[in-house]
C-alpha cells in the first residue's frame, strides 16, 4: 500500500486552512472557506431534539403498546388460532384484550375454568378450552322480558360461515357500542358490559372482531346457576 507524505505546505496548509503552494497554479495558496461548522451543529442539534421528542412522543409509545400488548396476547390464548386471511398481530391484540381486560370469558365460557375454582383456591386455573366463549352461562332473573327468567350468555365462537357469533363486523360493533344486535329486535342487551365496551377504540373493536373470528367453533358446556368452575 502506498504511503503518502505531506509536504511541509502542505500540513501547514491543513492547519492554517490554506490551500498548499503546490498543485493547481490558480488555488495555490488560497484561503479555504471555513467548514460550516455552525451550520452543522444546528442541524445535529435539531435531529437529536425532534429524535428525543419522537422517541417520548405518543407515535413510539402507541407502537410499543401495541407490540407489547400484542405479544402478550399470543402467550395468553387458551386456544390454537385459525390466522389465515387474518392479521396475525390484530387476532394477537384482540385475545389481549378479550383474555386479559375484557373478562369476556367469565361470562361467555361456561363453565370459565378447569380444575379447583380459582374463587375457591385464591390461584390460577386454567380456562375451559373446550366450551371456549361458546356461551351457556345462566344468569337467573336476568332475562325477562326479552327470554325468559334466565339469560343466557350466547356463543361467540364461529357459526359454519365463519361468523363470531353469527355476528358480522357491523352487528358486532353495534352490539358493543349501543347494545343492539339485529337478531334480538327491540331488545337492550342486559348484563353484558357494553355500556363500558362503547368506548374501545374502533381499532381494538376490530382486533376483537378479529380474534373471535380466529378461535375454535365450540358448545356450551354445562353450568348451573353462577358457578365458574368446573368441579
Ligand atoms: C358480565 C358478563 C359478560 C361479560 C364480561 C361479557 N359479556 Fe358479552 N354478553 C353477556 C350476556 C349475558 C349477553 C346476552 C345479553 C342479552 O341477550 O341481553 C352478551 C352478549 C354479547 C354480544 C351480543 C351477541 C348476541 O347475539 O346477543 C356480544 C357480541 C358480546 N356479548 C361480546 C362480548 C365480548 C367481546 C366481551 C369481552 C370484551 C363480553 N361480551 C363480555 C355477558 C357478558
Amino acid at each position: 500500500m502506498e504511503r503518502r507524505m505531506l509536504c511541509v505546505d502542505e500540513r501547514r496548509g491543513m492547519f492554517k486552512r490554506r490551500r498548499p503552494t503546490t498543485g493547481n497554479p490558480e488555488l495555490r495558496g488560497k484561503r479555504i472557506p471555513s467548514r460550516p461548522i455552525v451550520p452543522l451543529l444546528v442541524t445535529a442539534l435539531v435531529i437529536v431534539f425532534l429524535g428525543y421528542r419522537i422517541a417520548i412522543g405518543q407515535e413510539t409509545l402507541d407502537s410499543f403498546k401495541f407490540s407489547r400488548d400484542a405479544q402478550q396476547g399470543k402467550l395468553v390464548t387458551p386456544v390454537p388460532l385459525n390466522l389465515k386471511d387474518k392479521n396475525p398481530d390484530l387476532v394477537y391484540l384482540g385475545s389481549y384484550l378479550v383474555n386479559v381486560q375484557g373478562g369476556c370469558n367469565s361470562c361467555h365460557t361456561c363453565p370459565t375454568y378447569k380444575g379447583p375454582d380459582p374463587y375457591v383456591t385464591g390461584s390460577a386455573a386454567p380456562i375451559n378450552a373446550t366450551n371456549y366463549l361458546a356461551g351457556g352461562t345462566p344468569f337467573p332473573g336476568r332475562g325477562v322480558p326479552f327470554r325468559g327468567p334466565t339469560l343466557t350468555a350466547p356463543n361467540l365462537t364461529p357459526d359454519s360461515s365463519g361468523l363470531p357469533g353469527g355476528l358480522t363486523y357491523d352487528d358486532f360493533k353495534d352490539g358493543m357500542q349501543s347494545g343492539h344486535v339485529s337478531s334480538k329486535p327491540g331488545h337492550v342487551l342486559k348484563v353484558m358490559p357494553w355500556p363500558q365496551f362503547r368506548n374501545l377504540y374502533e381499532n381494538d373493536l376490530a382486533a376483537i372482531y378479529q380474534y373471535l373470528s380466529a378461535i375454535p367453533p365450540a358448545q356450551p358446556g354445562n353450568c348451573t346457576g353462577n358457578d365458574q368452575s368446573g368441579n
